[in-house]
């Protein structure tokens, strides 16, 4: 398997590593930044003798290397700096997505497309439009993200183990994005018979902001190693083709009462990509939720 990787920032980069480490697939790391991409991939790829993997790693300047990819996860794009939302970012980004979609289109036509790229819904909207493929190869990364920050800041308030804590994060990859707490379990409970309401909020709320916590510290960039492994997660997936449901945002037809924009959702993944949205049995407040945070997605896309 062969998997490109558009942008060798932060975000591209640690994944690289992370897709040859776990031994996913061959790598190319695609970067318009004269030597970026090639310096980053030397550099990996001389770790690997102790790291012990095989796989190859290279970088590029030039997009039409890609052809042959089986996968490719866009990465690139202009990342927040401090006091900035995900939003900002909407039509700068926007472009991007559009010059590189081309790319694939002609290169990799048969491929299966993760994006990262912010504002993370609007952004994969714009390629799934771009590229025109069908929606079950267009996966959008961020309640996996989500999902694993949800956890950790779970555990760390309540002592479980994370492996212990299951939950979904759903909607638009922002400050609307949607916890589910009927879904949410600690150890086998439900969060509410373990944390107090007030407890479950302040959960809630550092969640919504970790990605904003992480930009206040860096004070250059975003975060990360927790969007490169939310992404792993995904790959692993399909790869292994194991059907698991994780939130990715996916085109939506009318599942949740949601129709016409890429919004994250529970859905079955597995080597053909999106291969089933999950409709959950949710409370009225989680779908009045869904339904807003729907609402300001849909807002950002009609602003393109
Ligand atoms: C974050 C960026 C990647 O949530 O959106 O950290």
């Amino acid at each position: 398997m062969k998997i490109s990787v558009i942008g060798a920032g932060n975000v591209g980069a640690t994944l690289a590593m992370r897709i040859a480490e776990s031994d996913i697939a061959d790598v190319l790391l695609v970067d318009i930044v004269d030597g970026l991409a090639k310096g980053k991939a030397i550099d990996m790829s001389d770790a690997a003798a102790i790291v012990k993997h095989e796989r190859k790693i290279l970088g590029t300047t030039n997009f039409d290397d890609i052809a042959g990819s089986d996968i490719v996860v866009m990465t690139a794009g202009l990342a927040r700096k401090p006091g900035m939302t995900r939003d900002d970012l909407i039509k700068k980004n926007a472009d991007i997505i559009r010059s590189v979609a081309e790319k694939i289109k002609v290169n990799c036509p048969d491929a299966l497309v993760i994006v990262v790229t912010n504002p993370l819904d609007v952004m994969v909207y714009e390629m799934l439009k771009t590229t025109g493929f069908d929606k079950s190869r267009v996966i959008g990364m961020a309640g996996t993200l989500d999902g694993a920050r949800f956890i950790n800041i779970l555990s760390e308030k309540t002592g479980v183990p994370r492996s212990k804590i299951k939950t979904y994060v759903l909607a638009c990859h922002g400050d609307s994005m949607v916890p589910l707490l009927s879904k949410t379990t600690i150890a086998d409970k439900k969060i509410t018979d373990v944390l107090s309401e007030q407890e479950i909020n302040e959960c809630v709320d550092k969640t919504k902001f970790r990605g904003g916590e992480v930009v206040q510290y860096l004070k250059t960039g975003s975060a990360y190693y927790s969007p490169s492994a939310g992404v792993l997660d995904i790959l692993v997936s399909i790869k292994n083709n194991d059907k698991r449901t994780l939130a990715v945002s996916a085109f939506l037809t009318g599942e949740y009462g949601i129709s016409g924009i890429c919004f994250g959702v529970p859905a079955v993944i597995g080597s053909n990509g999106i291969e089933k949205i999950v409709e959950l049995t949710i409370t009225e407040q989680e779908k009045t939720d869904l339904l807003k945070s729907a609402e300001k997605t849909k807002e950002m896309i009609d602003s393109l």
